[in-house]
This record gives structure tokens, sequence and C-alpha cells, in this order.
């Protein structure tokens, strides 16, 4: 029998949203250097995670219209860098994906948030502290928990939780952060924060992390370069960050023309400021998000992004070539949303990270786009107006 070709659904019976996933992932592992009997392990935990909706033919629409990709599939895959090490392989997942509205999608992400910790000997007390604020009886949409694995050697991951604010109405997004904030012991948190055009997730490290991370999401609508360079608020006085400012400029495509005033638009851009003392009052670690999806009219452009990216800090890029090998065979031109973030973490103390978050696209693939597309435009003082595109 001969392997299929990643992506490749041509076989004799249809796959399922497991079988397909879970082929990804195992071809991930080996990119990143994970044996063998690891990748089988982290395969069966992301079918055990997905629950019935593992077994579902992927001819049949999506579990949920999961907001975690852009075709519904409830999984994604994410590479982190450094210089000189291989990659970090995560794997996000939403294990409610089968359930019916974000009460029961709650109930069962919980469920199976707990097994994995029960399985791995894994404290959950932060989490039980935040249940009410973010499961509440009657919660409302988009999505309720999903839940992210680093895949480590040896089989066991380290695990991270996402919840939504808006979980007791979007108009309360901000004061359930605040309060889980407080809860955690971060009293001063919320308030040195900086501006923000939503809250869409919070996030906590479970278990077996060096400094455990409390994680506010900021969400940025038309975000400049410069302006993401202030986002930081690591260090008192918040100096500009001119690393963000330039991976900002690179990642969404605003270096070449439009100039200072350009900004990313399309409502995706976030930060994420990740708290683990509570001394300074500060966030010890923060990320940026560019949704290069956004701004490219395919995956070619995209790579191009994030080859220049990881040259800059001297990070070999074909790990990632092989990773979109083993998630996909079209080519990259042939689509758009395989390459659906870019990302760059400054955390005290550590070198900075770039991680790219790489789309099954087990339901669909976004075509090209031939005619400019939304994300950028260039704000003047008087007039805004599109900016130069293709
Ligand atoms: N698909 C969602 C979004 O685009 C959630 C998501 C998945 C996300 N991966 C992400 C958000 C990485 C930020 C960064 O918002």
């Amino acid at each position: 029998m001969t392997a299929a070709r990643p992506g490749d659904r041509s076989g004799s019976s249809t796959p399922t949203l497991g079988g397909f996933t879970t082929g990804q992932l195992v071809r991930l592992c080996d990119v990143v250097g994970l044996e063998p009997a690891d990748a089988e392990i982290y395969a069966r935990v992301l079918i055990e995670a997905l629950g019935p909706s593992a077994e579902r033919p992927l001819d049949r629409p999506p579990p949920s219209e999961s907001l975690l990709s852009d075709d519904h599939t409830p999984v994604e895959f994410s590479l982190s860098f450094l210089p000189d090490a291989v990659p970090t392989l995560r794997l996000l997942l939403e294990p409610g994906c089968g359930a019916h509205g974000p009460t029961q999608s709650g109930r069962t992400g919980l469920r199976v948030v707990r097994e994995m910790a029960q399985r791995w000997d894994i404290a959950t007390g932060q989490l039980d502290e935040l249940e009410d604020l973010f499961f509440p009886a009657s919660a409302e949409g988009p999505f309720a928990l999903w839940c992210a694995l680093e895949l480590r050697p040896g089989g066991v991951p380290r695990v991270k939780v996402y919840l939504n604010p808006a979980a007791s109405g979007q108009e309360h997004s901000a004061g359930t952060v605040r309060e889980a904030m407080r809860r955690l012991g971060h009293p001063r948190a919320f308030a040195s924060l900086p501006e923000a055009d939503g809250y869409p997730y919070f996030a906590l490290d479970l278990g077996d992390w060096d400094t455990p991370r409390a994680k506010v999401y900021l969400r940025h609508d038309d975000l400049s370069a410069a302006e993401a360079g202030r986002l930081p608020r690591t260090s008192p006085g918040h100096v500009g960050c001119a690393e963000t400012e330039e991976f900002f400029r690179t990642a969404a495509g605003l270096g070449a023309g439009p100039g200072e005033n350009a900004v990313l638009g399309g409502g995706r851009t976030q930060s994420c400021h990740a708290f683990t003392e509570t001394a300074s009052g500060l966030a010890s670690g923060f990320t940026l998000y560019v949704p290069v999806r956004d701004s490219v009219g395919h995956d070619g452009e995209a790579l191009a992004r994030a080859e220049a990216v990881l040259e800059r800090r001297g990070v070999d890029t074909a790990p990632l070539l092989r990773s979109l090998e083993a998630v996909t065979s079209r080519l990259p031109q042939d689509g758009v949303g395989l390459i659906a973030y870019l990302s760059l973490t400054h955390h005290r103390g550590r070198p900075p990270r770039v991680n790219a978050y790489i789309s099954s696209e087990a339901y669909a693939v976004r075509p090209p786009v031939t005619r400019r597309p939304v994300g950028v435009t260039v704000k003047t003082s008087r007039t805004e107006c599109a900016g130069e595109w293709m």
C-alpha cells in the first residue's frame, strides 16, 4: 500500500476528519524530529479530543461553523521558531466542535481538558477558579473553549486553554477579563493594557511550564506599523519596540510603498499580553499576530513574508517549507490561507520567537485572490484611499 499524498482525497474511501488531520499531524511530527512513537501518541490524543467528530467523513459539512479556522476545520497547526533549534510543533483544537451551541461546547471542552489534566497529572485550579466567568449556564458564542498542545518529545504535551471573554455577553468582555486577571492575582494587569477594539480570547497555561502565563488577547482594527510598535507593555513607560514595528511591516506587507500611514484592517490583527508575576504589574510577554492571509493574493506571497521574517533572525526556513508539504499537496500559489497568521513573541529573559500558523484545509481551500485584498488601506490626513496592490 502506498501512503496517500498529503491533502489527497482521491483514495477509494472518503477520509474522516480524524484520519485526515492525524495524517497531517504525523507528517509534521516527522518534520520537527519527533519520534514515530510520540507522533502515534499525539495522533491518538487528537482523535480522543475531537470525540465523535473524528469519525465524520470529510464529504459531510464540518461538525460546526468553528471559528478556529477559515474553513471551519476544528484543528490548526503551528510552528514556533528560534534560531539554531528545530521548531516546536503545536496543535490548536476545539474539543466541543460537535456540540450544539456554545454552552454544550464549553461543557465538552472542559470535560476533555480535565481528562487530559488527569492523564498527565496537571493541576486545573486556575481554570476551576474561572469557570463561572467563562462557562455561564447559558453561554454566548462565537466559541467556548479551545485547547492548544505543545508537542514535546516524550509524548506528554504542554497544555494551554483559550476561553471566550464574551461568554456572558459581548458587552461584558472587558469586565470578564479584568475579573479573571484579578482572581488570578494580577489586579493591576487590566489597567496596564493598551487600547483595544475587542477582547477576543483569554488564555491560561496549565501544568508543567517554567512560568505559567495568564494571557489577554486584544483586537486592533486599522493598525499602523508605528502603532504596532507601541503596543507592548512589558517595560515601564512603554518604550516603543522597533523590532515589533519592523516585523509588522514585513508580515503585513506594508514595507514597500504605502508609507507611514498604511494600516492593516480586516479586524483580525491581535496582540497578546502574558502575565506571569504580580510584583511589577506589567506583562512579561508580548506577541503580535498578523493575519497574513488577509493581505496577500496567495500563499506564495505569504510564504515569502514568512521567509523574510525568519531569515532576518537567522532561522532556517526549510522546516516551514517541509511543513507546508506535510499538510497539503497543493502549491502555495494555488490558494490563500494555508499560512493563516505570523506572530512574533517577546518574553522577558528569553530570545524572541517567530510563529507560523498553518491551516489544515480539511474542508476547503480559499482560491487565490486576483484583485486587491481587503486588508491594507492607506490613511492620509484627509482621505482614505485604497493602497496599491499587484
Ligand atoms: N481563526 C481564528 C482567527 O483568525 C482563531 C485563530 C486561530 C487565531 N489561530 C490563531 C487567532 C492564531 C490568532 C492567532 O482569529
